[in-house]
């Protein structure tokens, strides 16, 4: 048996993992090592992976159910499947701003298995940021401050007739349509972790509005500064992708973000995202 080597991109978040074929029938003890891995280093990153759909939906339910996406209907009819793909000319991208991913569901996914079909030459890097340290770098003061705060999470700002981007000129389309109803959740603004015990920041710029109870008018200032905190540089790793690379996060204490900063290129990538539980 090949020995699991994991690597650190960072000393905050982001880890390679080498000696691991996915395509297959991975191991128990393989399980193991890369769940750990992902506990340890928040996003993992495989290279020269080769899987088709099965492959990859088997992988994902190797670690729970799969989540269905309500806005997305870009799996070529397969539900749990959302291919992400840009085409030259978008003037935007699917997840372009720092964000966990769709946290207005009451039970949001507990991660993301994103797979490279197509990536271009250079661009087109995905950033990630622990939110484990983004919280425990707060003062003591902050952190007493944001205890007991519960913030409203909505997808109002990325899907629905009235979302900013949805005339935006983007390949991968969310549900823009009239019957598209608002999905609205609150968090806790600090949650735990539920198998590390660790806490960490639970607000992000696609979806977190307002502290419950509060205007957005007044939560604007304290928000919006958490939210700029919790992607400090030094919070950070950045990926590099290649055709075949698999990037696997934990969407509970890490946020990211996908670079735009490419055109004149294909970018295609396939994502299935695995379901979570209530935010605590
Ligand atoms: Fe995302």
């Amino acid at each position: 048996m090949t020995r699991i080597e994991v690597k650190p991109l960072a000393t905050s978040v982001g880890a390679e993992v080498f000696g691991v074929d996915l395509s297959g029938n991975v191991s128990d003890a393989a399980i193991d090592a890369v769940r750990q891995a992902l506990l340890d280093h928040g996003v993992i990153f495989f290279r020269n992976q080769s899987l088709d759909v099965d492959a990859h939906k088997r992988l994902a339910r190797q670690f729970g159910e799969i989540f269905i996406h309500p806005n997305f209907n870009t799996g070529e009819g397969d539900p749990e499947v959302v291919n992400i793909v840009r085409k030259p000319g978008d003037t935007h991208i699917v997840g372009e701003e720092w964000h966990t991913d769709t946290t207005m569901m009451a039970e949001p996914p507990m991660g993301a298995l994103l797979y490279a079909i197509e990536v271009p030459p250079v661009g087109g890097d995905t950033l990630f940021s622990s939110q484990t340290m983004a919280y425990e770098r707060l003062s003591d003061g902050m952190k007493a401050l944001i205890a007991p705060l519960k913030c409203v999470h909505t997808d109002r700002k990325v899907a629905g007739p009235n979302s900013p981007i949805a005339k935006a000129k983007r390949s991968t389309k969310a549900r823009f349509d009239e019957d598209w109803r608002e999905t609205r959740n609150a968090h806790p603004v600090v949650r735990t972790h539920p198998e590390t015990g660790r806490k960490c920041l639970f607000v992000n710029h696609s979806y977190s509005i307002a502290f419950e109870d509060m205007t957005e008018e007044e939560s604007q200032p304290l928000l919006g500064w958490l939210m700029e905190w919790g992607h400090r540089p030094e919070f950070t790793c950045r990926f590099r992708w290649e055709k075949g690379s698999l990037a696997f996060w934990d969407n509970r204490c890490v946020k990211h973000l996908a670079l735009h900063d490419v055109q004149g290129y294909d970018r295609i990538m396939r994502r299935i995202q695995i379901a979570g539980e209530r935010v605590v």
